[in-house]
C-alpha cells in the first residue's frame, strides 16, 4: 500500500497529546527535514507547549542558525537560538578517534538539551529521529547524535525527560513526503547535513583554524556543486604527511585517516591523493585490492597544490537511499574554478576531489 502522509499525521498527533497530557514539550530542531517535520506535527498536536530551540554546537554552516530560524517563523513557529559553541569545543578539545568525538558531541548535546528542559519546565523531548539512524546506531555501524532509548540509555533517569519520536519506523524518503504535505518544502530540499554537523568534516582532533577554512569552503562547494550532486560537502584534513606508490602512478598521503565501509560495517584508513590524470570512473576499482591491502579507505585527485596547508576535500555523491552512493564524474573545468576559489582561502595548500563511491567510502568523512 502507497505511503499516506495524512495518516501518519493524524495518528502522530493523536499519539503525542495522549502522551504529553498538558506538559510541555522541548524540541531541538537542526535545519534537517527530520527534526522539522516532527516539530511541524508536535506543533499541530500541542501549539504553544512546544518550545524549539536551536543548539549552536559551533558545527553549523556560514549563517545557518539564522537562516533556520527565519524558515521556522514563516511558517509560524518560533525557535530559539541557544549559543554553546564553547561548551563543545572545549569537551572535544584533543579528541582524534571518530566514534568517541561522535560520542562526546552526543554526551554535550542531551547535557545542554536537560538543563535547558528543565529551566523551560518541560517533561518531554521531542526528536526527528528515523530507522536508519537507531538501526546503525545499535548495528554499530555509526554513532548518531539523536539515539537513546534504542541503545539502553533512560533518558527519564539520566536527563529528566521522557522522548517522543513520531518518526522513528520511517525512512528519508517518507519523511519527505510527510514534509511536503505538511508544506515543509524549505525543509524537504535541503540536502542532509549530519547532527554534529561539521565537526565529522575536520578528521581527527578538533582544530578551530580548520573549522574556519571548512565553514567558508562548505559555502563555496554547495555553491558550485548543488546541481550535480545529491549531497555535497568539503573537509579540511591538516595537509599532506607522505607519499605512496600505487599501481597507478605516485600518490600522496593525507595527514588525517577517514571512514569507509567493509561489509556492514565502519572501517577506518588512509587517505590518497593522485595525481588529476587518474580523474577517471574507473581508478576506485583499479584500485581496489590495493586499497583493501594498504587500508586505504578514500581515493583523491589532486585539483591544484600551492604549497605547505591545509588539504582542502571536495565531495559529491548522487544517491537514493544513502546507504550506497555514487560520485559523479563533474567537468574539469567547473572542478578547477571551485578548487581556485577554495585556495584562495587563508591556510589552504591543496584541494583535491574525492572519487571514492560508497562502498568502500562514506558520504561524511567520520
Ligand atoms: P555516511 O557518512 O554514513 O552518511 O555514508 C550517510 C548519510 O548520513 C548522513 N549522516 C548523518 N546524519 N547524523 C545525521 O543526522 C549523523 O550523525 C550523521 N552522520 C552521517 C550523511 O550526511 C549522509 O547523508
Amino acid at each position: 500500500m502507497a505511503f499516506d502522509p495524512s495518516a501518519l499525521v493524524l495518528s502522530a498527533v493523536a499519539e503525542i497529546r495522549s502522551l504529553v497530557g498538558g506538559e510541555r514539550i522541548i524540541s531541538a530542531v537542526s535545519g534537517g527535514v527530520d527534526s522539522a517535520t516532527a516539530t511541524a506535527i508536535a506543533w499541530r498536536a500541542v501549539g504553544n507547549s512546544l518550545h524549539a530551540v536551536f543548539l549552536d554546537t559551533g558545527f553549523m554552516r556560514e549563517g545557518e542558525p539564522e537562516e533556520v530560524v527565519s524558515e521556522f517563523r514563516k511558517i509560524g513557529i518560533n525557535v530559539e537560538i541557544v549559543r554553546v559553541s564553547d561548551r563543545f569545543y572545549r569537551s572535544l578539545s584533543g579528541i582524534s578517534d571518530p566514534e568517541e568525538k561522535r560520542k562526546v558531541f552526543r554526551r554535550e548535546f542531551y547535557s545542554v538539551l536537560s538543563s535547558l528542559a528543565r529551566e523551560r519546565g518541560c517533561k518531554f523531548l521531542l526528536q526527528g529521529t528515523i530507522a536508519p539512524d537507531w538501526i546503525e546506531t545499535k548495528g554499530g555501524i555509526k554513532t548518531q547524535h539523536n539515539v537513546l532509548e534504542q541503545i539502553g540509555i533512560d533518558p527519564e533517569r539520566e536527563f529528566g525527560f521522557r522522548v517522543l519520536e513520531p518518526l522513528k519506523d520511517l525512512y528519508k524518503d517518507q519523511v519527505r513526503v510527510v514534509a511536503h504535505y505538511l508544506g515543509l518544502d524549505y525543509f524537504a530540499r535541503r540536502q542532509p547535513f549530519p547532527g554534529p554537523g561539521l565537526l565529522v568534516r575536520v578528521p581527527g582532533a578538533l582544530d578551530l583554524d580548520r573549522l574556519r577554512v571548512l565553514r567558508r569552503a562548505t559555502s563555496l562547494v554547495e555553491r558550485y556543486l548543488q546541481a550535480y550532486s545529491t549531497q555535497c560537502l568539503a573537509s579540511v584534513f591538516s595537509g599532506i604527511k607522505g607519499s605512496a606508490k600505487t599501481p597507478i602512478g605516485d600518490g600522496q598521503i593525507l595527514s588525517e585517516g577517514a571512514t569507509g565501509v567493509m561489509g556492514d560495517s565502519r572501517a577506518f584508513g588512509a587517505v590518497i591523493s593522485l595525481p588529476l590524470e587518474a580523474y577517471r570512473r574507473e581508478t576506485v576499482q583499479e584500485l581496489s585490492p590495493f586499497m583493501a591491502d594498504n587500508g586505504i579507505t578514500r581515493v583523491l585527485v589532486k585539483l591544484i597544490e600551492k604549497g605547505e596547508g591545509y588539504a582542502v576535500v571536495i565531495r559529491a555523491v548522487l544517491t537514493e537511499d544513502f546507504m550506497t552512493a555514487d560520485v559523479p564524474m563533474i567537468e574539469r573545468d567547473v572542478l578547477m574554478d571551485l578548487a581556485n576559489k577554495i585556495a584562495e582561502i587563508d591556510g589552504v595548500g591543496s584541494v583535491h576531489y574525492d572519487i571514492t563511491p560508497k562502498p568502500p567510502a562514506t558520504i561524511e568523512f567520520e
